[in-house]
């Protein structure tokens, strides 16, 4: 009868220390894992009127959850690309006195082409679509070639 008794209680012990453990690691857990959040699918972002972008300067413009940089150049030529660096992800920059797109953390540096000049970058910028419309400015994704 008292080893039963033992044993009751080793049981009783054991799942309170289980179900104690499970009620402090779940919150914990549950934090720690972002929730899964849908992107959405966005094609074409409508950034604004033309005039509102001088000639050799840029923008930065959300595309979903994405940012992506509106460059106009001198010569009032638009061009988008990723805003995202290709080496850790910081956000570039463009740099009127050079006229090239530029990542603050690391001094990468990219042309007006995306193309990734020095620094640490490994690849170029993913480039978007630039598109005017009645005098509007929109960014698109590239079609994707097949
Ligand atoms: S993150 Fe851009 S150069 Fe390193």
């Amino acid at each position: 009868m008292g080893v039963s008794r033992r044993n009751f209680l080793n049981v009783l012990l054991g799942g309170s220390l289980m179900g104690w453990l499970a009620s402090v690691l779940y919150p914990i857990l549950s934090y720690l894992r972002p929730p899964k959040i849908p992107e959405a699918n966005v094609n074409s972002v409508k950034v604004g009127p033309v005039d509102d972008i001088a000639p050799n300067s840029a923008k930065i413009v959300k595309f979903g959850r994405k940012p992506v940089i509106l460059i106009r150049d001198d010569g009032g030529e638009f061009h988008a690309f990723s805003a995202t660096c290709t080496h850790l992800d910081c956000i570039v920059q463009y740099r009127q006195d050079t006229k090239q797109i530029w990542c603050a953390c690391h001094n990468g540096t990219y042309d007006l082409r995306g193309r990734n000049l020095s620094g640490p970058p490994p690849k170029p910028l993913d480039e978007f679509a630039v598109n005017i419309v009645n005098d509007e400015v929109f960014v698109s994704k590239p079609k994707q070639v097949s």
